[in-house]
């Protein structure tokens, strides 16, 4: 691919290491390639960051025709520049833009062109314990039409945000609402799929759980209303006597990245796991047994983000001691490791941005 790259005069000040919450900050330069229907993509470039016009019909604004995705890069003490799996982000690309009807984006750009956009702003990626390069690739549908209709023309775009930990508390285990009224996705939906609607749908219980205390919401299944889906930005999962359960991919949740490493790590460990129907009763059920010991979702942004509360109805189920359980905190440990360039990478899961 030919990347026409045009950089900044007018470089911006690096933020402080030590404050950069989540995606709050941009660097300099953005990716950006467009789509044209009978000629495909094309004109991909590197500009200075800044801000887009579009017609105020275009399809995104209207009918919500978008997907994204998020990865990270990480700065080694090696000085090394790493990306985690982003041959995954790629295949999750096109699995999302098969359900939107966005044209299929070759996995090899997707990933040449993150590697392009993290290269040019590559001394933006942070070094301070547990900060990282956020990057968020988005395709939107920019056809100037009011018709309900698959746009024909696209905006590929990478902005990248140096970022600390998703949750402010860190390491310490958040308090998650369980979901029985308003629901995110069923199946045949677009619950598997990275795109805006399943984040706008879920903002209303998020503001819910916030108003009462908790940091997010874990959805129930959208028909029966009491299997265990996924949490607003992570997937979740749960050790139960020693073993650990997750819902299985059945269509409606987001198919993690960090997830799937969570599990091969698990398996890799010998440790039992179990991925299939979890009802919230039985979560209480071993909850009252002992048995439930610990929590903790799995994301890009999460990581690896222990849980200490739980929320359904009137019930509110406590987790451990309030400390990240040990299970969890090697797992957090063995995944940043490697994101990290500490570990040896041994399922060959990080790509050095040269
Ligand atoms: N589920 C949802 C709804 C998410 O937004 C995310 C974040 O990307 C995840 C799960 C975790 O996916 P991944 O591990 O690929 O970041
Ligand atoms: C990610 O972890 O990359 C996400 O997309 C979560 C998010 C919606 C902030």
């Amino acid at each position: 691919m030919d990347i026409k790259i045009s950089k900044t005069t007018t470089p911006k000040q690096k933020p402080d290491q030590n404050n950069l919450g989540f995606g709050k900050i941009f660097t300099d330069h953005m990716f950006m390639m467009n789509y044209t229907e009978g000629i495909g993509w094309h004109d991909a470039r590197i500009e200075p960051f800044h801000d887009i016009t579009l017609s105020p019909a275009c399809v995104v604004f209207h009918y919500g025709q978008v997907m994204f995705e998020g990865l990270k890069a990480y700065r080694g003490e090696d000085g090394k520049t790493r990306l985690f799996r982003p041959i995954m982000n790629a295949r999750r690309t096109n699995s999302s833009n098969k359900r939107l009807c966005i044209p299929e984006l070759p996995e090899e750009m997707f990933v040449e062109a993150v590697k392009a956009i993290v290269k040019v702003d590559e001394d933006w990626i942070p070094t301070a314990p547990g900060t990282s390069l956020y990057i968020r690739p988005f395709i939107i549908a920019t056809d100037a039409f009011l018709g309900v209709a698959p746009s024909k023309t696209y905006l590929f775009c990478i902005i990248l945000s140096p970022s600390g930990a998703y949750y402010a508390s860190g390491l310490k285990p958040v308090g998650i609402w369980i979901e029985d009224d308003y629901v995110r996705a069923v199946r045949g939906g677009m619950g598997f799929a990275k795109t805006g609607g399943n984040y706008a749908c879920s903002l209303a219980a998020q503001v819910k759980a916030h108003d009462d205390g908790y940091s997010q919401v874990l959805w129930l299944d959208g028909v029966e209303r009491k299997y265990i889906e996924e949490v607003g930005a992570m997937n979740i999962m749960f050790k139960i006597n020693g073993k650990i359960v997750t819902p299985m991919l059945n269509g409606s949740i987001l198919p993690g990245i960090t997830r799937d490493s969570v599990l091969q790590l698990c398996r890799h460990w010998n440790i039992p796991v179990e991925e299939r129907k979890i009802s919230v009763y039985e979560l209480l059920e071993a909850q009252e047994k002992g048995t439930l010991e610990e929590v903790f979702g799995t994301g890009t942004a999460a990581v690896i983000s222990p849980v200490g509360k739980l929320r359904y109805k009137d019930e509110v189920m406590t987790i451990g001691d309030g400390s990240i359980g040990p299970v969890s905190q090697k797992l957090y440990d063995t995944v940043t490791g490697i994101q990290w360039g500490k570990i040896k990478d041994e399922f060959g899961w990080t790509v050095i941005v040269e």
